[in-house]
């Protein structure tokens, strides 16, 4: 059964993620549309300046963008550039003149700008704007909707820079968000970078719209409509002949930064302008530092990406002005204070990230294992909650598969990101399955059998005052199973092949839980930030388990303050990091009232466990609706003639009796039912235990004995698990 079900899966999987084969008719198709791409690079080739000639969605007389748009991306342009550098000129007199003489060509800015940055934008009105595509249909788009909201651009350069021009192929994705960061727009452009200038300008291209092999007619001028026509009709032509030669349709302009094939909806098209800002080019000086900024950038740069260690100013942020136009839907976007950062700061967080990961993780390892140590006999694992060990190794599971993820994807951070991924493995598979699956064996092998043995009523005879008899007359037996009970348990195969299944459930609930996030992740925010926030509520109630388990059971002292605390901390870890740090590497907004909530929670549940362990896990808990087990607590009657002659002598005041425990052979004082000054109280009766059998010992003599034996050390009788 089991297996059947993870056969159909991997079917489903493979069906999924696997490419389907080129078959007869797909690539006819395939030859026509290269043929159609080469027809294009050749219009391209024979084309000039302002004359883009018959290519699939423009229009041929009139120029894309129109007038009012290019004028406007000048306008943008120049002022921006002139922002930089006017308030250095007047703030810093005569030593900008120094250090800006050596620059020719303008501002300094990054040369490579592989990184992304994020921001918002605003739509710009034009009055009317003239349509340059040659469908001039409107797709169904919320973009044409909105005014403003959130917009990300991941870039990479994907070429080394040409030789004259500085030219660099550029490939970008571009986001554009609502405000609330709903999902509006996702596109792939691809284009072309001045990397002496850090000017961009990308197009998307699809079937309706050859925006790569019109990209140089998007050029403002026509020196850059030359350059940028030179580096591409090489490139384009390389990419052409080779799907000529595999008859495959794996042009870079058609699939995701990822490598994936973009979705065919109909869409916008867009084209994007931007303008990188240039970085201040007064370094604080250092001795040993060149004096040109143009350089320090370049061995900040080189330091980014190949680290020696030497000494340089921290990197600037990557800053972006972009303006955005569509061509088929007729809207301008802008987004002027776009930030972010390069690609190599990203990694080292990210790597910082994970390794920050794996030491909690360890950390969490060393615990359990001490916990586990702790919790090594039968009775000590039978008061541990299944319910909260399992809760944690499915959250430590989904980090495996996370960061396993996370390393598959991300090369650069590879070593953290897998050394994290295998302590988060270590800690769910190995070591919390382990301990699982000892705490279900062995609950599972002294479960109660309910028809079997039904708590026996109470004796006819018993005292009102809740004395329990004498071990001669009927004893009181609540719940009393011994573990080796086992002639009416469950056999070990049987646990042996329940165990089997749990594994198996495990690994197929991680794997559905991980599959299901993904598809949230598709989810409108709003919804998305309930089910998040719930399920950060829900992963954080691993102590709930445990605290029902006490109260059922009776029992306290399952796991250790240093487990309870450690792991608590360790798992709110994440939560702070996300929630408290602004850099966090998500970019999610701060939010403390989350983490309050959170950790409040969780505080809750550590100060309910605590009050079961000061007062008796059943405090405050109406005992008659629960299970009945038998409370070592139990007050000693004060006018019982016949026990007061079996249970020790009375201390002076009358109102004590003293024992001796065997365990530690020192006297154990016990206050008798209704002292006039309180002492049988709920906290005097816990410091002493009275057994089934009527031996009496001091509380933490008899638990200590109880961790390893459930008989009484005096006459062997079973005692019922704490
Ligand atoms: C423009 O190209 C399309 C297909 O690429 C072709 O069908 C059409 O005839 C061309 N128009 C002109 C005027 O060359
Ligand atoms: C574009 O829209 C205008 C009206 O807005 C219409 O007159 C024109 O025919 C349309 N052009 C195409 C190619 O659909
Ligand atoms: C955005 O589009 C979706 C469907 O694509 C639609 O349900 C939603 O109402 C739209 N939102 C706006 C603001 O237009
Ligand atoms: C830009 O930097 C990235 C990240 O270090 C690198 O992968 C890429 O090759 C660089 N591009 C160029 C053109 O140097």
């Amino acid at each position: 059964m089991e297996q059947n079900r993870a056969l159909v899966i991997l079917i489903l999987l493979i069906i999924f993620f696997f490419p389907d084969g080129q078959g007869p008719d797909r690539s006819k198709e395939a030859i026509n549309e290269i043929a159609h791409e080469r027809y294009s690079l050749d219009v391209l080739r024979n084309s000039t300046f302002g004359h883009p000639g018959n290519l699939t969605g423009l229009l041929t007389d009139a120029p894309t963008p129109p007038g009012q748009v290019r004028e406007k991306w000048r306008g943008i342009r120049a002022k921006l550039l002139k922002s930089f550098a006017e308030p250095l000129l007047a703030k810093r007199g005569a030593e900008v003149e120094e250090v800006l003489r050596p620059r020719k060509s303008g501002a300094t800015v990054y040369r490579n700008a592989t990184g992304s940055v994020l921001g918002r934008w605003k739509k710009q009105e034009f009055p009317d704007l003239p349509t340059t595509a040659q469908s001039n249909v409107t797709y169904p788009s919320n973009l044409t909707a909105l005014d403003a909201g959130k917009l990300m651009l991941s870039i990479e350069d994907t070429t080394e820079a040409a030789k004259e021009s500085g030219l660099v192929e550029v490939k970008m994705a571009l986001r554009i968000r609502d405000e609330d960061g709903g999902s509006v727009v996702d596109v792939m452009l691809n284009g072309v970078h001045f990397s002496e200038t850090g000017e961009m300008v990308a197009a998307t291209t699809s079937e309706r719209f050859a925006g790569i092999f019109a990209l140089p007619h998007f050029m403002l001028h026509e020196k850059e409509y030359n350059q940028s026509k030179a580096l591409l009709l090489p490139s384009i032509e390389k990419v052409v002949e080779k799907m000529e030669a595999t008859r495959y349709m794996d042009a870079p302009w058609l699939t995701g930064i990822d490598g994936m094939p973009l979705s065919e909806e109909p869409q916008c098209e867009y084209i994007a302008y931007i303008q990188l800002h240039p970085v201040d080019p007064l370094f604080e000086h250092r001795p040993g530092m060149h004096t040109d900024t143009k350089i320090i950038m370049q061995e900040i740069e080189r330091e980014m990406r190949f680290p020696t260690g030497s000494s340089l100013p921290p990197p600037p942020p990557l800053e972006a002005t972009v303006m955005v136009y569509s061509p088929n839907c007729g809207v301008v976007l802008v987004a002027d204070e776009l930030e972010g950062q390069k690609v190599e700061p990203f990694y080292s967080q990210a790597s910082h990230l994970g390794l920050g990961a794996a030491a909690v993780a360890a950390l969490q390892i060393w615990i359990l294992i001490r916990q586990m140590n702790d919790s090594n006999t039968l009775s000590t694992i039978s008061r541990v909650s299944f319910w909260t060990i399992t809760m944690m190794a499915v959250v430590d599971g989904y980090f495996f598969f996370t960061f396993m993820i996370v390393a598959i994807f991300l090369r650069a951070c590879f070593l953290p990101m897998v050394a994290a991924s295998f302590c988060y493995l270590m800690l769910s598979a190995v070591f919390g399955m382990r301990f699982l699956v000892s705490t279900y064996k062995v609950q599972r092998q002294s479960a109660p059998l309910a028809p079997a043995a039904p708590p026996p009523p109470p004796p006819a005879t018993a005292p009102s005052d809740g004395l329990p008899l004498p071990a001669t007359a009927v004893p009181q037996t609540p719940v009393i199973i011994p573990p080796t009970a086992t002639a009416t348990a469950v056999t070990d195969d049987e646990v042996n092949a329940e165990i089997s299944a749990l594994h198996t459930r495990f690994y197929f609930a991680l794997i559905a839980i991980l599959f299901f996030s993904l598809h949230a992740a598709t989810w409108p925010p709003f919804y998305r930030d309930i089910l998040v926030h719930l399920v950060l509520l829900i992963i954080n109630s691993y102590w709930i388990p445990q605290i029902y388990r006490n109260i059922m059971r009776g029992c306290r002292k399952a796991l250790r303050w240093e487990f309870v605390l450690g792991t608590s901390i360790c798992r709110l870890a994440g939560v702070g990091y996300i929630y408290l740090y602004p850099g966090n590497i998500f970019h999610s907004a701060t939010n403390p009232m989350a983490v309050f909530i959170i950790a409040s929670w969780v505080g809750l549940q550590i100060i309910a466990l605590l009050v079961q362990d000061i007062f008796g896990p059943r405090f405050l808990i109406p005992s008659h609706s629960l299970p009945q087990v038998y409370d070592y607590h139990c007050p000693l009657p004060a006018t019982d003639e016949e026990a007061a002659q079996e249970m020790g002598t009375p201390t002076d005041d009358g109102r004590m009796r003293s024992f001796d425990c065997v365990v530690c052979m020192q006297t154990v004082d016990v206050p008798v039912a209704g002292a006039a000054d309180g002492r049988d109280g709920l906290l005097g009766r816990r410091g002493y235990m009275v057994t089934p059998c009527r031996h009496v010992f001091h509380s933490h003599c008899l638990e200590g004995w109880m961790r390893f034996r459930l008989q009484c050390p005096i006459c062997r009788t079973p005692l019922p698990a704490l």
